[in-house]
């Protein structure tokens, strides 16, 4: 049950000059889902790089599924939606279809070749983040909210253990972050998908995770958000000095599960 999938033990890591992350120990367990928060520049997005070994410490060691990074190659147990993912114009000639199922085209080659068990299962994914009814709308006539949702499926319909995502709430309304949370939740309890979600977004995050990271070049807390809840404001407060709204969001006047 305590299965890790992945420890990052004692990493440090520089950009030429800047020391960006120092003796970062983390580890994260089949079935979580963590919140990483910090503020700007405080080196989440550069962790999640080197997770994903696009970049290497300097000191330290990564395990994914318990083996050690630089041996690693099992990349399709991993998925990733980038900050930036969600930056299709309108006209962008690809379906919600399509998008999802080139997903899949890492395994198959061309996707001409798809069958109908491929095309159930990316219908499947499809509905599966809410975009049901969207199967044969243009990707780029979608909001940014719609397009996260899309591009979600598309990183979990070759069914990866650890979903990665970096900020995926920057370009959905602020009225749709907690449904848009909801399906994470639900991709998280009813897939079993691992889940490392980035977000500055605390207050509603900590209603939604299983476990927080709260990183600024050392981590300053890391454990249950039972825990993370009792942490102290006053810490909280000096990590991030003045870049981000605490308070909890009040969400009583929100439509439940409308996408706009
Ligand atoms: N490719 C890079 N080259 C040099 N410095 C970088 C690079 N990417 C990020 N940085 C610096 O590293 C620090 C951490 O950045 P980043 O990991 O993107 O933070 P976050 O995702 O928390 O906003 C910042 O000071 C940023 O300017
Ligand atoms: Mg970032």
């Amino acid at each position: 049950m305590c299965e890790k999938m992945i420890e990052i033990k004692d990493v440090s890591f520089r950009y030429e000059r800047e020391l960006v992350l120092e003796h970062i120990n983390l580890s994260i367990q089949k079935g979580a889902f963590l919140g990483l928060v910090g503020p700007n520049g405080s080196g989440k997005s550069t962790l999640l790089k080197l997770m994903l070994g696009l970049l290497k410490p300097q000191a330290g060691e990564i395990r994914l599924f318990g083996e050690s990074l630089s041996k690693f190659k099992d990349w399709n147990r991993i998925g990733f939606v980038s900050q930036k993912a969600n930056s299709f114009n309108s006209g962008f000639p690809a379906t919600v279809f399509e998008v999802v199922a080139s997903g899949l085209t890492g395994k198959l080659g061309l996707f001409r070749f798809l069958n109908d068990q491929h095309k159930q299962m990316i219908m499947k994914t499809i509905d599966a983040v809410g975009m049901g009814k969207f199967v044969h709308r243009n990707i780029g006539d979608l909001s940014g909210g719609q397009q996260q949702r899309v591009f979600i499926a598309r990183a979990i319909v070759s069914k990866p253990d650890i979903l990665i995502l970096d900020e995926p709430t920057v370009g959905v309304d602020e009225k749709n972050v907690r449904s848009f949370y909801d399906m994470l939740v639900q991709l998280n309890l009813e897939q079993g998908i691992t889940l490392i979600l980035v977000t500055h977004d605390i207050g509603t995050m900590t209603n939604k995770v299983t476990h927080v990271a709260c990183l600024n070049k050392t981590l300053h807390f890391h454990g249950d958000v039972s825990d993370f809840e009792k942490f102290n404001a006053d810490d909280l407060s000096a990590i991030y000095q003045h870049d981000v709204h605490l308070l909890s969001h009040d969400h009583s006047n929100e439509q439940e599960g409308v996408i706009v």
